[in-house]
């Protein structure tokens, strides 16, 4: 899929104030700093188009870019950040866990894991809560760049393994990327475009 546009719409800590059209959306969830706002200008190839940081905690609000005038990508603020204060993090709990519920144009929820590292009991708990309620995902396996290709396979086949021990009796959707080197670009965007083609059909 080919990106010709991609507009910021807005920031809000509310669901209720999301934008209301009912086009297909994509949200990047995970860990702070696993890089859900690079994956965003990466895949539409703006730079600066979601706000990015060496230090976690950037992403605050719940923001929609609006792609191609058609669908929507969703950059969430990352989950198991221990340096914002227990308030906030209550409140990032809270309306992160609302708009999850409630969002109904949600497709796919995008759920970004650091593909150096094993599984996390808060991935694991995130993605059994996402099965409980229904919502579909995709992992989405971040930072390649900093595996040697051959050990790559090796850990993303080791993290699919362990989720089949755990809860999981099939493996799920996955994407191996990296922002810094573009890899896994065209595989997500294909996805991506296929998921919309179906959400158009059954709502046309
Ligand atoms: P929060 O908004 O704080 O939850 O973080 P985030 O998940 O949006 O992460 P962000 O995209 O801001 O990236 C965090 C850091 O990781 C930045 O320093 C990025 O440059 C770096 N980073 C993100 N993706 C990649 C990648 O694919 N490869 C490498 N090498 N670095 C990356
Ligand atoms: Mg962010």
């Amino acid at each position: 899929m080919k990106i010709s546009s991609a507009e910021f719409v807005m920031s809000n800590s509310n669901v209720a104030h999301c934008p209301k059209e009912p086009l297909p959306e994509y949200a990047f969830i995970g860990r702070s700093n696993v890089g859900k706002s690079s994956l965003i200008n990466m895949l539409t190839e703006r730079k600066h188009l979601a706000k990015t940081s060496g230090r976690p905690g950037k992403t605050q609000l719940i923001n929609h870019f609006k792609i191609n005038n058609n669908w929507f990508l969703v950059d969430l603020p990352g989950y198991g950040y221990a340096r914002v204060s227990k308030k906030d993090k209550k409140t990032f709990q809270k309306y992160i866990t609302e708009y999850f519920e409630k969002r109904r144009q949600l497709v796919c929820a995008f759920v970004l894991v650091d593909v150096r590292h094993e599984p996390q009991p808060i991935d694991l708990e995130f993605m059994e809560w996402l099965g409980t309620n229904q919502i579909p995902f995709t992992i989405i396996f971040t930072k390649a760049d900093k595996l040697k290709p051959a050990s790559l396979d090796t850990h993303v086949q080791d993290y699919l393994r362990k989720l089949l021990e755990g809860a999981w009796e099939e493996v799920p959707p996955h994407f191996v990327t990296s922002s810094a080197n573009r890899t896994g670009r065209e595989e997500l965007l294909d996805y991506i475009e296929g998921i919309n083609q179906e959400f158009f059909r059954a709502n046309n």
